[in-house]
């Protein structure tokens, strides 16, 4: 007896299964992922959907809550399992998991309790996506991603920080409401470590190529009486200002983390500050990740841009390289 879909279809062909062509996996269904996942759909950069987490009932609501979605949606397939077969084929797997950044925690205290973590996600990511892109949100996200470079054994084009995506992303956003031209039009970089001890890179800060220090050359300084230093000083307080005021921060990461994935899935070779390994850039002599411009595109991370920095900058780099590789080097089992 035919079922209705026999009487309904006539296949022309006998096997329908297909490997997906942008498989995106997320790792961690928390508030972070969860908000990459629901950008990266919005956005129509994945065919298929992979969800993992530890929390099985959390890790099931959420899937069935994206799939109750898929009328809306371009991805033909949301999966979720807290095995790790579902991710199998992956194009780009993103790391999320991990424990939260506390109220007050800054996010080098959250190392140790990650690198537990990462010890199972990572070997199960690279046994069933071994050609993926991996994107390392977690944090403290440039000692995770070096963490996730040595436990993958993958190459480090392959392996990405998410890094001072953000920062930048704040970072424009506020130039932007103090000039009332749109972030996209405000350019300019935050590089080094995300978090604490990140470098705004005034001499860079244009608009439609005018740069900013040209105008006030004091700017970003003590001297300025302007005060744009407090700019760079809100990018910093910022993630610490929204925990204090919602518990965690989401919204933008998620929509940055979409933004790099799209220069990936799309090979577009655009220009993103992410963090990426720094031995031998301005004199890091240590393998630290540390946030530079650098290219993205189908390939991971292609090139770093050269960016020319102040003596000032390059020791505020330096620094951070050694307070990275003052907690990398107690590692253990990497
Ligand atoms: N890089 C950035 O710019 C940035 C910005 C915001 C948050 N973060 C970081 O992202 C991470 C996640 O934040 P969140 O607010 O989503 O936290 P969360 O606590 O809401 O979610 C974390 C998720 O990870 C899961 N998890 C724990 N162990 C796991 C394992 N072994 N395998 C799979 N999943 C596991 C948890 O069950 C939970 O669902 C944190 O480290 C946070 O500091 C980074």
């Amino acid at each position: 007896m035919a079922t209705l879909q026999e009487k309904l279809l006539t296949p022309v062909i006998k096997d329908k299964t297909s490997i997906p062509k942008n498989k995106i996996t997320i790792v961690g269904v928390g508030q972070v992922g969860m908000a990459c996942a629901t950008s990266i759909l919005l956005k129509e950069l994945c065919d298929e959907l992979a969800l993992v987490d530890i929390l099985e009932d959390k890790l099931r609501g959420e899937m069935l809550d994206l799939q109750h979605g898929s009328l809306f949606l371009k991805t033909a397939k949301i999966v979720a399992d807290k095995d790790y077969s579902v991710t199998a084929n992956s194009r780009i797997v993103v790391v999320t998991g991990g424990v939260r950044q506390q109220e007050g925690e800054s996010r080098l205290n959250l190392v140790q309790r990650n690198v537990g973590v990462f010890k199972f996600i990572i070997p199960n990511v690279v046994k069933y996506s071994p050609d993926a892109i991996i994107i390392v949100v977690s944090n403290p996200v440039d000692i995770m991603t070096y963490v996730t470079w040595k436990l993958s054994g993958l190459p480090q084009h392959r392996v990405i920080g998410s890094g001072t995506n953000l920062d930048s992303a704040r970072f424009r956003y506020l130039i932007s409401e103090k000039l009332g031209v749109h972030p996209s039009s405000c350019h300019g970089y935050v590089l080094g470590e995300h978090g604490d001890s990140s470098v705004p890179v005034w001499s860079g800060v244009n608009v439609a190529g005018v740069s900013l220090q040209t105008l006030n050359p004091a700017i970003g300084t003590a001297e300025d009486s302007e005060n744009w230093k407090d700019v760079h000083k809100q990018v910093v307080e910022s993630a610490y200002e929204v925990i204090r005021l919602k518990g965690y921060t989401n919204w933008a990461i998620g929509m940055s983390v979409a933004d790099l994935s799209e220069s990936i899935t799309k090979n577009l070779s655009r220009v993103h500050p992410v963090s990426t390994m720094v031995k031998n850039f301005y004199g890091i002599e240590n393998e630290v990740f540390l946030s530079l411009p650098c290219v993205l595109n189908s390939q991971g991370l292609v090139d770093v841009v050269n960016q020319k920095l102040t003596d000032a900058e390059v020791a505020q780099l330096k620094k951070s390289a050694d307070t990275l590789y003052g907690v990398q080097k107690d590692l253990k089992d990497l």
